[in-house]
């Protein structure tokens, strides 16, 4: 482990807006879980939150743009989390969390339609098979986020991938959701309204895609009941 990695670790530890429970700690019950707005927001506001939010540019920007509403970062790796969560602190946002777990266990730290809505931001497309199961937007997980959103929640990806862009969509479509908006360009239409606001902010790995030459896609959808 490298010495700036054990640093940002240490950060972390001292953030009021950063979570980590161990998987003992979920097992005793998370505290917020179904106390997010009473305990730790203090407000009614809507709780979106970005799975895989790696160093959270998505979430800190929402949260600094659309201050009646709370945005909860979510990953696996404190050290990239460490970027957003300084950021929370040095921009005094407290409409911010973070909770460092694997997103396989989410319905630990939220309960039954607690949240408002999902950002998908350029998840890791899974391509081999046997990881089919490990996609954020496999039927597994979507059965997780049932749980958690409230009915009619919106659900965001934006991710450069072509396969799992088409992947989505077939899920969408074979389990009976809703495809609310879909773009496979998003940069070829900067002018177009539904685009502007969805290009507003760019993630640490969109920049490197974008860099790359590689078209930018994006899609929202509705959970059926
Ligand atoms: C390609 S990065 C994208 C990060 C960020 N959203 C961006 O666009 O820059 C994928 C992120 O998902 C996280 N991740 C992958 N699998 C995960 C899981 N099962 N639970 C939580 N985080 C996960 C990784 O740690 C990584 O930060």
């Amino acid at each position: 482990m490298t010495k700036r990695k054990l640093e940002r670790f240490a950060e972390n530890a001292t953030f009021s807006h950063f979570f980590q429970p161990s998987w003992e700690d979920l097992q005793k019950g998370f505290p917020l879980k179904g106390r997010w707005l009473a305990d730790y927001f203090g407000n009614q506001n809507p709780i979106i939150i970005e799975l895989g939010c790696g160093k959270g540019e998505y979430t800190v920007d929402l949260a600094g743009r659309y201050s009646a509403n709370n945005y909860i970062g979510l990953d696996k790796k404190g050290a990239r989390m460490w970027r957003g969560a300084r950021t929370t602190k040095e921009n005094s946002l407290l409409n911010v969390a973070f909770v460092r777990i694997k997103v396989e266990n989410l319905t630990e730290v939220f309960a039954v339609a607690e949240v408002d809505e999902i950002w998908i931001t350029f998840p890791e497309p899974q391509l081999n098979s046997p990881k089919a199961k490990k996609r954020f937007t496999s039927p597994q997980f979507l059965k997780r986020y049932s749980q958690i959103l409230k009915p009619g929640g919106i659900i965001h990806l934006k991710t450069d991938n072509d396969f799992f862009f088409d992947y989505t969509l077939g899920v969408i479509s074979e389990s009976g959701h809703t495809l609310v908006y879909s773009n496979p360009d998003l940069y070829s239409q900067t002018s177009d309204p539904e685009v502007k606001d969805v290009i507003q902010v760019q993630t640490h790995y969109e920049k490197i895609w974008l860099e790359k030459g590689l078209k930018i896609k994006y899609l929202r959808f509705i959970l059926q009941q």
